[in-house]
């Protein structure tokens, strides 16, 4: 049987597949047209965030039986086409929680208190500590946390650790599990009227692009901040752009975007905005999990017929 990885994986993942007598190729450099005409043959594609199977890639294939993404977000896998297929999709969804997590947080300190700017002004010999003053501290303050599944659930433990009130808001889990984490569970509006901090870990769907645009940024406080390391999509950026620009929130920090790899944006210019380019899962811990997770996935999906964390299983008529 064979296994095709398409992005960038920890060879841990290799060494897992091919000690159960699976052949593996690496290729990370194939342009779509390319990819539509390797994928022919193999039982098995292993992806990131860079391939997208779309469709045509979906459709192109003969042999496919199973999609593996080395990660959480599956924004980049045309989960229908694959349905209409029989191919199974999964993702690792555990092994990015901690990193992920610990890079939003991370970023709420960085933007309280200047970091990035105060960084770069020093580096270009400025000490400009009257304009870097006036950082906010997070201790007392409110947060709230936008989706409440792993990795918002570990935000929202973090924050408690560093003595801030969570709110939370999520419309699939229930009151008592959210009491159980320690979370008030309210409607998103109150949220958004009421938190410091907002802070956002939901994937992208159609239901949840540009749960932040204008009207809720507008119900935010003037002094709230808003970080987003979860999918660029679910902000509208335009507004969100329009939003810093006027003071109507104080600041945000960004980590995905609406388009990746981002090349120009009207963000990028304002001075109330810190970005990374997408590295909320980039530690070596993270990257090693979700290999080594996907990896012994593949192997039981395709030696023992167990699909572990499958999204469309239950639509999949053969
Ligand atoms: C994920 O969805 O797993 C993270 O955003 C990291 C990535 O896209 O690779």
């Amino acid at each position: 049987m064979k296994v095709l990885i398409s992005d960038k994986l920890n060879s841990e993942a290799v060494d897992i597949l091919k000690a159960q007598g699976l052949e593996v190729d690496v290729d990370t450099e194939l342009t779509p047209e390319q990819l539509k005409e390797k994928i022919k043959g193999y039982d098995a594609l292993i992806i990131r965030s860079k391939t997208k199977a779309t469709k045509e890639i979906i459709d192109a294939s003969d042999n496919l039986r199973v999609i593996g993404r080395a990660g959480v977000g599956v924004d980049n896998i045309d989960i229908p086409a694959a349905t209409a297929k029989g191919i199974v999709v999964m993702n690792a969804p555990s092994g990015n929680t901690v990193s992920a997590a610990e890079h939003a947080f991370a970023l709420m300190f960085a933007l309280s208190r200047n970091i990035p700017q105060a960084h770069s002004a020093l580096k270009g010999k400025k000490w400009d500590k009257k304009k870097f003053a006036g950082g906010a501290e997070v201790n007392g303050k409110t947060l709230g946390v936008i989706g409440l599944g792993r990795v918002g659930s570990h935000m929202a433990n973090m924050a408690k650790g560093v003595g801030m009130k969570v709110f939370g808001y999520d419309p699939i889990i229930t009151k008592e599990k959210a009491a159980e984490l320690g979370i008030e569970l309210i409607e998103l509006d109150r949220l958004l009227q009421e938190s410091d901090y907002v802070s956002l870990h939901i994937p992208l769907t159609p239901e949840t692009k540009h749960i932040i645009g204008e009207r809720e940024l507008k119900l935010m406080k003037k002094n709230a901040r808003l970080i987003n390391c979860a999918r660029g999509g679910v902000v509208d950026e335009d507004a969100l752009y329009e939003a810093l620009k006027n003071g109507e929130i104080a600041g945000a920090a960004l980590d995905v975007f609406a388009q990746e790899p981002l090349i120009d944006s009207p963000l990028l210019e304002l001075d109330n905005i810190i970005v990374t380019p997408h590295l909320g899962a980039s530690t070596k811990e993270a990257q090693v999990k979700v290999a080594v997770d996907m990896a012994n996935s593949i192997v039981l999906a395709l030696k023992e017929g167990k699909f572990e964390n499958a999204l469309n299983l239950s639509s999949i008529k053969r």
